[in-house]
């Protein structure tokens, strides 16, 4: 079997690693992959979003699997150019990949089939946002509608703030195209879930509910980021809640995109807020999360290609399930210094030998090889999965592992987990 994953983050690191131990005969290629993905795979030098370029490459290469990692050749329409050609491909077309690309279109959505989710208004009109911010009062969360990399949400505590991004959003276009139209939404209070759900646009597959961490300081403070850490499974994610997401969340939302004309096969991933009066949805994303994946794909003790292979080849997931293995993932992102703002690239990395082990991974995000040394090249550049027994024991061992990498300008969070700490603190 010849598999192509599209993408070099951690992310695509994460499903490489995975889908090679499924297979561990098949031949894998990736587009431009990071260091660590390069000993594992062919090198294809074709820009993730090029897909007339891509689609080519795998006909000719005789692909029998293609699996999309980031959301931006998704919504250039990667999946629809593939299966034109006939290519096996796991993905949503571009009309499905809407659900992330537009917010304004998966609010309605939400709307029109009852999902629980925050109260909103969509807005193309500057004045018109401003009146709406000035009668509706804060807390209240300002969203750029477009994809803006994870840094298009805005939550404010106040009406100034709402203000001030009502008019970088509509007035500079400060997020350009994604901002011309804004989703203005009703603050919500509450922890967050990631949980991802593999579907053939009918049937759903949910994997291990996990808990990322956005903001880039200890105790989640200071910026967001594209995600510094995150741990599985989340206790507060009980069999009732995961029911009830696929209930109230995954069901109606696939029966609605169907009946659109807009079926959506691949991975729906579900930002949940559980709040107390029950989930509701924050967001959604068209495919894997980053860096959940590092810890949901290290629990899961069956074939995710098996999955992917049955979704990209138009079959059928009824009855089908995912293992997870017992005990917990945690991983720890280590950056450059700066990240999430300017940071210096090129930096040498140094990993101690014998720092990765079965039990400790180490996902590579931001790294490239040049002449066998390892160097950064982007702000999240490793992320150390650690696999164990307890919660603790990961988490330990996630934050020893990742201070053990060593690059100019370093950092990480060492508190990886916090909540699900406090709330085993709690429960001993
Ligand atoms: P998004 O880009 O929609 O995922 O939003 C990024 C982050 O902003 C989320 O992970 C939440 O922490 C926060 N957020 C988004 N929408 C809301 C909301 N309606 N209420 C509270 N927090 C929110
Ligand atoms: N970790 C958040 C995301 O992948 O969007």
């Amino acid at each position: 079997m010849r598999i192509l994953i599209v993408g070099n983050g951690g992310r695509e690191h994460a499903l490489l690693w995975k889908l090679r131990r499924d297979a561990p005969s098949a031949e894998f290629f990736a587009t431009r992959p990071n260091g660590g993905m390069a000993p594992l795979c062919e090198a294809v030098e074709i820009a993730p979003t090029d897909v007339e370029a891509l689609s080519g490459w795998a006909a000719a290469h005789r692909i029998d699997l293609t699996v999309v990692g980031p959301e931006a050749p998704l919504a250039a329409g990667i999946v629809d150019r593939f299966e034109a050609k006939g290519l096996p491909v796991f993905g949503p077309t571009k009309d499905a990949a809407r659900i992330e690309a537009s917010k304004a279109y998966s609010k309605d959505l939400m709307r029109g089939a009852g999902v629980p989710t925050a109260e909103h208004h969509t807005f193309t009109n500057l004045a018109g946002a401003e009146d709406f911010v000035r009668e509706q009062g804060a807390p209240i969360v300002v969203k750029a509608s477009g994809l803006a990399a994870g840094k298009g949400a805005v939550v404010c505590m106040n009406e100034a703030e709402a203000l001030d991004a009502v008019r970088s959003m509509l007035g500079d276009l400060q997020f350009g195209e994604a901002g011309r139209e804004v989703v203005i939404e009703e603050f919500m209070e509450g922890e967050e879930l990631s949980v991802f759900a593999v579907t053939d646009g009918v049937h759903s597959v949910i994997l291990v509910p996990s808990q990322d961490h956005k903001r880039v300081g200890e105790g989640d403070t200071g910026l967001n980021t594209g995600g510094m850490g995150a741990y599985a499974p989340v206790s507060l994610a009980t069999p009732e809640i995961i029911e009830e997401a696929r209930r109230t969340v995954f069901d109606p939302t696939l029966a609605a995109m169907a009946a659109d004309g807009a079926a959506f096969k691949g991975l729906l991933y579900a930002g949940l807020m559980l709040t107390p009066t029950g989930i509701r949805v924050v967001e959604f994303n068209c495919r894997f999360g980053d860096p959940e994946t590092q810890v949901v794909l290290p629990l899961m003790d069956s074939s995710l290609l098996d999955l992917l292979a049955t979704v990209a080849e138009g079959g059928s997931l009824a009855g089908r399930s995912a293992r997870v293995r017992a005990g917990a993932a945690v991983t720890t992102v280590v950056a450059s210094g700066g990240y999430p703002g300017s940071y210096e690239k090129g930096k040498e990395i140094r990993l101690p030998a014998g720092l990765e082990s079965e039990d400790l991974t180490v996902f590579h995000a931001g790294t490239e090889e040049r002449d066998g040394r390892l160097y950064t090249s982007g702000g999240r550049v490793l992320a150390v999965t650690a696999v164990g027994e307890t919660f603790a024991e990961a988490a330990e061992a996630s934050r020893a592992g990742a201070a053990r990498v060593d690059f100019e300008g370093a950092f990480f969070r060492g508190d990886i987990g916090w909540r699900e700490r406090a709330r085993n603190g709690t429960n001993a």
